[in-house]
């Protein structure tokens, strides 16, 4: 392939959407999935690589502020969309309050974690949780976990969390 032939194709590949706030435009193959581009490719290692077919939810970040699992979306999928991964969401508690998400700071308050591996996922499903349905039921959040695997807490530290981040939620 010529390098006129090769720029082509690239730009045939490109896509353009926001992730965690930027702007990019990004040559992408059409067999790449989200996963590998965020974390192989932009650094976004916060985004867990695990089972790879859709069953953990240690991949889970927010497409248009819904919770999806990037080892399954294509990362063509993502033209003209915006991504936000568990940097996106630790970036901008940041800026707006200098320290932790809330969810976050659940997790960490009441043992939300052991070896941390799930940990971005399920905040991730949290915060999307949290943005549709401010005081969800139990069986909403099972429900909104039900995605998200963890092999060590045995999730009461979990549950704690969530409902710990829901009440500081309802009291701000
Ligand atoms: S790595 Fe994507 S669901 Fe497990
Ligand atoms: S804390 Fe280890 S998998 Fe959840």
């Amino acid at each position: 392939m010529s390098l006129g032939d090769y720029s082509a194709s690239l730009r045939n590949n490109a896509i353009h959407c926001i992730i965690n706030d930027r702007e990019l435009n990004l040559n992408i193959m059409p067999s790449r999935r989200l996963l590998s581009v965020l974390r192989d490719e932009l650094g976004l290692t916060g985004t867990k690589r695990s089972c790879e077919i859709g069953r953990c939810g240690a991949c889970m970040v927010l497409v248009d502020g819904e919770p999806v699992n990037s080892c399954l979306t294509m990362a063509y999928q993502c033209e003209g969309k915006t991504v936000t991964t568990i940097e996106g969401i630790t970036a901008s508690a940041q800026s707006l309050s200098g320290g932790l998400d809330p969810v976050q700071r659940a997790f960490l308050e009441e043992g939300g974690f052991q070896c941390g591996y799930c940990t971005p996922g399920m905040i991730v499903s949290v915060k999307a949780l949290l943005e549709h349905t401010p005081d969800p039921s139990e069986e909403e959040i099972e429900e909104a976990l039900s995605g998200n695997i963890c092999r060590c807490t045995g999730y009461g530290g979990i549950k704690r969390a969530v409902r710990q981040a829901i009440e500081w939620r309802n009291t701000r």
